[in-house]
């Protein structure tokens, strides 16, 4: 035993006098990309790794597929994130997944990018959905802490602000290009709605409009919405209808609700007050496409019956 543990100890200490500079630099980036994965926002890498897996899906043979889906478990993307910490991988194997990640991930950034040429940077008050959020931060208390997850160019953020101007306001979003166009007088944090750069409890409220139909694991980012809000908090949610998503143009990877199955995931919980179809409004808000559920997070250790 002590023989064996000395040879690989040797071997360690040998390895950067025979490595080339290259190898040295690119294990070394690997190690750096062990480190940003684990503290940073495994999910969001996944994210990407599985959006490009969708876009190539067509195009790719069998064996390539397999080899994405043993990588897409690799990375955990099949667990919850609780369970995610564990050994690091090895630098081999990382530094290649770092580089197919890396040129993912700018794809996904794109395509957000793109979206936020066509979506509209204002809302108007009279659009169903701003009027369900505006209604919903109403019950709110004058100076609460209130997070949009998902803000992308901030423009809910910006009709709350000048609603309820004590509110302190944050806005979250995996896009660095969109959070850019959030006010500067709100708290803008990069980051992915599956692992929240927060501690628990730390809001009244959190609220995501049409943001977690782009997250592959729709029930773990309401759960970790539902983490990151105090006992008591609000959290309300507006997205799209299932039975609308065959008959739509949609970004492959999105997945639209039902009533039921986000009631479900809230219920685990928070007491669920509303979930229903937002009433049509506008061009852009027909009858039946947009649903709302609201919810208030159980005071600790009130199990749900
Ligand atoms: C359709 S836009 C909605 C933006 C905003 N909520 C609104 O109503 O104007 C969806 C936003 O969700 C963000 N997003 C998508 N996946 C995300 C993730 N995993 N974590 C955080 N934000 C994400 C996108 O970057 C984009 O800005």
């Amino acid at each position: 035993m002590v023989r064996l543990l000395s040879v690989s100890t040797r071997g360690w200490n040998a390895l950067p006098a025979r490595c080339s500079q290259g190898l040295w630099r690119r294990a070394r980036r690997g190690w750096n990309w062990v480190k940003e994965a684990r503290h940073g926002n495994v999910e969001t890498w996944a994210d990407a790794f599985a959006l490009g897996a969708f876009n190539h899906a067509a195009s790719v043979d069998a064996a390539t597929w397999e080899r994405w889906r043993a990588t897409l478990a690799y990375l955990g993307y099949d667990r919850p994130p609780s369970e995610m910490e564990g050994p690091p991988p090895s630098l081999a194997r990382t530094e290649s997944l770092h580089a197919r990640l890396e040129s993912l991930r700018r794809r996904v950034q794109l395509v957000f990018e793109r979206d936020l040429q066509s979506l509209p940077a204002r809302i108007d008050d009279t659009d169903p959905r701003c009027r369900a959020v505006l209604e919903w931060a109403a019950d709110l208390a004058d100076s609460a802490t209130i997070a949009e997850l998902g803000c992308g160019s901030g423009r809910m953020l910006r009709v709350l602000k000048r609603r309820f101007p004590h509110c302190k306001l944050l806005g979250l979003d995996v896009a660095a290009e969109s959070l850019q166009q959030v006010d500067a007088s709100m708290a803008r944090i990069r980051g992915g709605m599956l692992r929240l750069p927060f501690t628990n409890d730390s809001f009244a409220a959190v609220f995501l409009v049409e943001s977690l139909e782009h997250s592959l694991r729709p029930r773990q980012a309401v759960e970790e919405a539902l983490r990151v809000l105090r006992p008591g908090g609000r959290i309300l949610l507006i997205d799209k209808h299932r039975t609308w998503q065959a008959r739509c143009i949609h970004e492959p990877w999105e997945r639209w609700f039902t009533l039921e199955e986000v009631t479900d995931w809230l219920s685990l919980h928070a007491e669920v007050e509303r979930a229903e179809f937002l009433p049509a409004g506008g061009r852009d808000v027909p009858a039946g496409l947009f649903c709302l559920w609201t919810a208030t997070k159980r005071m600790a250790g009130l199990a749900h019956e």
